[in-house]
């Protein structure tokens, strides 16, 4: 898939990560702050691409110096009664182009394929202007409590 974005005109291209992508996929959560120091990344990424290789997504945008340059993740998952997505996130340096929109357009796209009915995704409750954003796209703030519990520390 190639979109150009309407508001700054990035060229970029949606596709699969794979194993050599991990370092810049990580870099760039490290970079927009989405890390936290009791998730190793680098075990997430390993993990979501054992599992779901076909929803750990980049945004790569063809830049003339760096040749390809990754600048959005997005990372899904399917239990069999809803899609989750993870690690959403579009480079600092090219927000605004629709890159994020475009990123949850194909993860959206790919999840419904498999015959997932909903989708659900977790925000930080300190993240909130990242709210916004997922209000412009539909998503409706439900509220239920979410409870975790650690089986494997990384
Ligand atoms: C959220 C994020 C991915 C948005 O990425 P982006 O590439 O700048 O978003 P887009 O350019 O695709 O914007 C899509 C639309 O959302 C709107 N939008 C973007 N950020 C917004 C915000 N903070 N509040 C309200 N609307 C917003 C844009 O105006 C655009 O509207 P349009 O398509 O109708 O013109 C990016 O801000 C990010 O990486 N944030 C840090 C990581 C993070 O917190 N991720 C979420 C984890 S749950």
């Amino acid at each position: 898939m190639c979109r150009e974005a309407r508001r700054r005109r990035v060229t970029f291209a949606i596709r699969p990560l794979g194993d050599a992508d991990a370092d810049a996929a990580v870099a760039l959560w490290h970079e927009v702050g989405l890390t936290r120091p009791w998730n190793d990344p680098h075990a997430d990424f390993a993990r979501a691409l054992a599992t779901w290789p076909e929803l750990l997504l980049g945004a790569f945008a063809d830049e003339a110096a760096d040749g390809e340059v990754l600048v959005g993740t997005v990372l899904g998952g399917y239990d069999g009664h809803r899609g989750w997505v993870y690690y959403l996130a579009s480079a600092p340096s090219h927000r605004g182009a629709g890159i994020g929109r475009a990123l949850m357009a194909e993860i959206e796209r790919r999840l419904e394929a498999q015959g997932c009915p909903k989708l659900q995704l977790m925000v930080r409750s300190d993240n909130t202007s990242v709210l916004a954003f997922y209000d412009h796209l539909g998503y409706a703030v439900n509220e239920v409590a979410v409870l975790g519990k650690r089986l494997i520390a990384d």
